[in-house]
């Protein structure tokens, strides 16, 4: 299969970009059809299915996306690359949503596209193999919808445990309490080829140091008083399948120095028997600890620390993705319906603002907790801030504070245009508060953009670099503000 040149279809309406990426590609030994519209594509693809599919979003005479989900439902094996132009983020999020594999922005770095591009034969390589597998895949794609999340830190995640379901590697996965690491750790042995056997956790903190280690490697009969019988441990359960260990910064050292051992040589005793008993096992562990640190503390064996860091995913804390929160307000409000089968409450502006404006130490479970309780005391009624748990704790110094976290956030819109493109186009609030303060910095944002555009002659692209915000953040005010036509 290797050895056959793979085939790429390239969809672009810029013959500049067909004929670079054609040459390019060429170069690196593909075979290259070239496509200038979505019919194009289509029928191209119709005729021969290629290995792959580069594609623009921005067609002339479809839209990229729409053609993207057919060929995805016609060729659920065909793998797209979709180029989006820079800062278009939430294009790219959409794309990933239907099936593409993965996306690059323009302008190009070449050593990047190339290097994705073989990324993704290797995927093709790894996942044609067993067919099974690919089976596995699409399960887990639909699995993975249960982690919810579209922000740009989350999207990473989700194309790590992608990327890494297949491989046995060892994954470490960090991030402060509420984060999700459980979720992932699930993610990542449902997408994988052992997600027929079992994933079973261990919560390394919840037990003293001698009964964790009969949790994990079992015992013999009368191994020490009161082991009446043979027990097995963890590790002989979770056999073929996936081991999580929960909270790894509180094992131990001397119960490390035993799990280091399983890592280097695949087997294990059971306590009070010599007899090794080989596994075969894929091992995620989690911690909100800094291992790193716990080892330059002497707390933690560095050399289990490199075996467990084969693969890192780093949860990032909620108050850095913001974006997630409408998302997961909707996605528990489904979750914690009144009622079963009763339609999802809904909630207040200004209570998803008040949402999007807390800070979350607890994360997405403190999220969720207040979502679940909101439900309840809402009784299927829309849900307002009074439902909130920190409704009447906002102090007067906390709200001035909040205006101010607004109107700087609102400043950095300028420049964090994907975030605010898509709360745009999500319909989210925090975009129309209520604040004074917040009204007169809108009806200032309206006037520029209306003399901007003005001096542009209605040139929304020259517009936008003026202002110096990207095309589709400045699309989004237009429409917001009823400034377009
Ligand atoms: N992205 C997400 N989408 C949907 N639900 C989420 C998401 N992240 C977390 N949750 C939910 O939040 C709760 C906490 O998640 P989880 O148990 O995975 O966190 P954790 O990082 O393991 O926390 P801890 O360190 O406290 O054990 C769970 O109920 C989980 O379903
Ligand atoms: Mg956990």
């Amino acid at each position: 299969m290797a050895e056959t040149a793979r085939s790429v279809l390239v969809v672009d309406d810029e013959a500049d970009i067909r004929a670079l990426l054609t040459d390019l590609l060429k170069e690196d030994g593909y075979k290259v059809r070239p496509a200038k519209t979505g019919a194009e594509a289509l029928e191209a693809v119709a005729k021969d299915v290629p290995d792959l599919v580069m594609m623009d979003v921005k067609l002339p005479d479809t839209d990229g996306l729409g053609v993207l989900k057919t060929l995805k439902r016609e060729h659920p094996e065909l793998e797209v690359i979709v180029m989006t132009a820079f800062g278009g983020s939430s294009t790219a999020i959409k794309a990933m949503e239907h099936g593409a594999y993965d996306y690059v922005t323009k302008p190009f770095e070449i050593d990047d596209l190339l290097a994705t591009l073989r990324r993704v034969f290797e995927h093709a390589d790894m996942s044609s193999e067993v067919s099974a597998l690919r089976l596995e895949l699409g399960k887990s794609a639909a699995e993975r919808e249960r982690i919810v999340g579209s922000s740009k830190p989350m999207l990473e995640v989700f194309k790590l445990i992608g990327k890494v379901a297949g491989s046995d590697a060892t994954v470490l996965i960090t991030g402060e309490s509420g984060t999700g690491k459980e979720l992932v750790a699930e993610a990542l042995h449902r997408a994988s080829k052992r997600n027929p056997h079992p994933l079973v956790k261990v919560s390394c903190a919840a037990l003293p140091e001698t009964l964790l280690e009969t949790e994990l490697f079992g015992h013999e009969k009368g191994s020490f008083t009161g082991a009446m019988t043979m027990r097995k441990g963890r590790f002989e359960t979770a056999n073929k399948g996936t081991i999580f260990l929960d909270e790894i910064g509180e094992m131990t050292l001397a119960t490390q120095t035993k799990l280091l051992r399983i890592l280097q040589e695949r087997e294990f005793e059971r306590i009070g028997s010599n007899v090794p008993i080989k596994i075969d096992i894929r091992v995620i562990t989690a911690t909100n600890r800094n291992l790193a640190e716990e080892v330059d503390k002497g707390r933690f064996r560095e050399d289990l620390y490199y075996r467990l860091n084969v693969i890192h995913v780093d949860m990032p804390p909620l108050r850095e993705r913001k974006d997630d929160i409408p998302l997961l307000v909707e996605h528990f409000l489904v979750k914690y319906r009144h009622a079963p089968g009763a339609i999802p409450t809904t909630i207040s502006e200004e209570a998803l603002t008040r949402l999007v404006d807390y800070d979350w130490p607890g994360n997405v479970r403190e999220l969720e907790n207040a979502v679940e309780r909101a439900v309840v005391l809402s009784r299927g009624l829309p849900i307002t801030a009074e439902h909130l748990p920190f409704s009447n704790r906002i102090e007067v110094k906390d709200r001035r504070a909040m205006a101010e976290r607004r109107s700087r956030l609102l400043d950095e819109d300028e420049s964090e245009t994907d975030a605010d493109a898509t709360a745009a186009t999500n319909g989210a609030p925090g975009a129309n508060g209520s604040g004074s303060l917040k009204d007169r910095v809108s009806e200032l944002e309206r006037q520029l953009i209306k003399e901007a555009l003005e001096r542009a002659g209605g040139n929304r692209t020259k517009a936008a670099e003026e202002l110096g915000i990207y095309r589709r953040l400045l699309y989004a005010k237009i429409k917001e503000y009823g400034l377009g036509d």
